[in-house]
């Protein structure tokens, strides 16, 4: 093959690489898992297959960074082992070594996560998955599995995974709470490694259509510092844009159960790619500020979007926290802080269209007129993006986005009905194959994949002032070849 062919084979998806989310250095990414910070640093583990660009055996893939945006590859945490495939879970730091497995002056760092016996799955066992540990003593660096595992058995549940532990701190205790086919359920221990079953939360409320998967229990804040628990429990399939979604629950918390405040079933995202999304633990701040990752993609089609050297990227990091609106209290998902220090300042803005580079750009519409707004990503060769913003409906149509043949649902436009009932600000970002929308400060949040055959070069808005600026790559992704 000569030079040139064999660059442009390798780089049949370059296009698509985006430069300020988080990929995989090549292959398989699903799930973001075990997300800790210490000692400045942001750890990001994930679902990962290094061998094939599918989904397959499960291995904990890691990378930290002091910015959750620019990121350093680091070897892989966990691989599979004779117990089973590593599934997703959660990772927490025991100060005061309560599973003895570190000391008080360097406190083990602990992931429990799930074991996935494919042997068993295959035989039919009920009992495949388990919850086990492993822990870190080096700042998360090397990691040595308990030899005690699993630390929960299966009661004889075929879904029965996803554990993500917190510290609850009145009653001195962790909770693991765990997603059980069609429901949750909340564990407590003193020590990360005996569990006790408090209660069941969900058979009847919310979003049935599918399983259960990757929940996350929190305390968020609104602007008057009141704070509430929220439950943020994945769907797959029967999220409203169809596959895979993330509906939560407002209510409170007691040690023991989750009490829900409504039964209206709320989504985190409005579109059709934020996925099995969960929070950092361990924050400096934690009481101020609770940072969020999702897996952005669905599983309709994420095994076969047009990428091939890699699959799949992580989300914009993002803020949750509360606000009301005529009395009920909805999610709000922010971009952090730390995303705007990637956006440069571009000169040229002129009328209602623009040129953007590369398939980079950060919009920011103000002064929407008359509260209709629509914004057009587009290229040369007639394919674009469009989305519609009114207080009555917002609309995204990936029908002519570019190649959407690869699965017979991902040219549907979505339609939802807006939670907000003003409009201040909207913000998009687009990195090349991905658009992420934010109404008000993440009133209402976007998430969607687009695949343009040519770079969107164009940025039009009609009914609103807009701004647009370029963001800077955060990340020096190789096109690694397999
Ligand atoms: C969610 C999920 C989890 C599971 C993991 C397996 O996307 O199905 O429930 O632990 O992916 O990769």
């Amino acid at each position: 093959m000569n030079k040139s062919i064999e660059q442009s084979a390798k780089c049949i998806d370059c296009q698509y690489r985006p430069a300020f989310h988080f990929t995989p250095p090549a292959n398989w990414m699903n799930d973001p898992n075990g997300m800790f910070y210490y000692e400045g640093e942001y750890h990001l583990f994930y679902q990962y297959y290094p061998d094939s660009n599918v989904w397959g055996p499960m291995h904990w893939g890691h990378a930290i960074s002091t910015d959750m945006m620019n990121w350093e590859h680091l070897p892989i945490a966990l691989y599979p082992d004779s117990l089973g495939y590593i599934f997703s879970g959660s990772a927490v730091v025991d100060h005061e070594n309560t599973s003895g497995l570190g000391s008080i002056e360097n406190p083990p760092i602990v992931a429990i996560f799930t074991y996935h016996d494919m042997q068993a799955e295959k035989a039919g066992e009920v009992k495949h998955q388990t919850q086990a540990i492993a822990f870190s003593l080096d700042k998360g660096r090397t990691w040595e599995k308990y030899t005690g595992n699993p630390v929960l058995d299966n009661p004889g549940i075929w879904d029965f995974r996803d554990p993500k532990v917190s510290w609850y701190e009145q009653d001195k205790k962790w909770i693991m709470t765990l997603a059980v086919k069609d429901h949750i359920r909340f564990y407590s221990s003193p020590n990360l490694i005996d569990w006790q079953l408090e209660s069941e939360f969900g058979k009847e409320l919310g979003a049935h259509g599918g399983v259960w998967e990757c929940p996350d229990l929190l305390r968020l804040k609104d602007e008057n510092g009141l704070s509430k628990w929220a439950l943020l429990v994945s769907i797959n399939p029967g999220a409203p844009k169809g596959g895979s979604g993330t509906q939560y629950f407002i209510g409170s918390f007691n040690g023991k159960e989750f009490i829900p405040e409504d039964s209206t079933t709320k989504w985190l995202d409005f579109g059709a790619d934020n996925y099995a999304g969960v929070t950092w633990s361990n924050l400096p701040n934690e009481e101020e500020r609770t940072l969020f990752l999702g897996w952005m993609s669905n599983w309709e089609y994420a095994q076969v979007v047009p990428t091939y050297s890699w699959r799949s990227a992580m989300t914009l990091p993002r803020a949750l926290s509360l606000f009301e609106i005529e009395g009920r209290t909805f999610i709000k998902s922010s971009p952090t802080d730390e995303v705007n220090n990637y956006l440069i300042e571009q000169s040229e803005v002129s009328g209602t269209q623009n040129n953007i580079k590369d398939g980079l750009a950060y919009v920011l519409l103000t002064e929407v007129e008359g509260s209709t707004a629509e914004i057009v990503l587009s290229n040369g060769v007639k394919e674009e993006f469009s989305i519609f913003i009114s207080l009555d409906e917002i609309r995204t149509d990936r029908s002519r986005s570019g190649q959407i043949d690869f699965n017979s649902e991902f040219g549907n436009i979505h339609s939802s009905k807006p939670t907000f009932s003003q409009i201040n600000k909207i913000e998009l970002f687009l990195d090349r194959s991905s658009v992420e929308l934010f109404i008000n400060d993440g009133e209402m949040v976007i998430t969607e994949l687009v695949f343009p055959t040519q770079p969107y070069a164009k940025v039009g808005v009609l009914g609103a002032d807009m701004k647009v600026m370029s963001v800077k790559a955060a990340m020096d992704n190789p096109n690694v070849s397999f």
